[in-house]
């Protein structure tokens, strides 16, 4: 059997402005995900910049950065087995034309970018992105 673990997930401006976070949330909670923290709060540049700093330097990260802070997000702290590799599952793959079907972001993502939702790749990913929003005291 796989380990319990954890995953960070955001359900970006886009999924929120066109009111489509309950549904993510209903889609989260469907697939087994317990979720152990949870807040909405809206990046600025720096917050921003600093979430996807693996990604400066590349050619979207200046639009990336816009995109995250044109308006509130989501930031939940997912708990389930193999929570990071099945949260992927879930989403599908970051280009929405790619993604599977039933994925959140075949079924609701506009675009490379605009894609309603992020999951951490990785385990040290998920231990950076989770440290970025939640302190200790905050998982329940
Ligand atoms: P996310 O999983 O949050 O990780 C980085 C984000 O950059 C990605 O989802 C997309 O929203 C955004 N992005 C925009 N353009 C690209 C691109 N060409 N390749 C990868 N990610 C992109």
């Amino acid at each position: 059997m796989s380990e319990m673990e954890r995953t960070l997930a955001i359900i970006k401006p886009d999924a929120i402005a066109r009111r489509i976070a309950g549904e993510i949330l209903s889609i989260i909670e469907q697939n087994g995900f317990r979720i152990r923290a949870m807040r909405m709060l809206r990046l600025d540049r720096a917050g921003a910049e600093g979430f996807y700093a693996v990604h400066r330097g590349k050619p979207f990260f200046p639009e990336l950065v816009e995109f995250m802070t044109e308006g509130p997000i989501i930031v939940l702290a997912l708990e389930r087995e193999d929570a990071i590799k099945k949260w992927r599952e879930v989403m599908g793959a970051t280009n929405p034309a790619n993604a599977a079907e039933g994925t959140i972001r075949k079924r609701f993502g506009e675009s490379i970018q605009r894609n309603c939702v992020h999951g951490s790749d990785a385990p040290e990913t998920a231990r950076f992105e989770l440290g970025y929003f939640f302190r200790e005291l905050d998982l329940v």
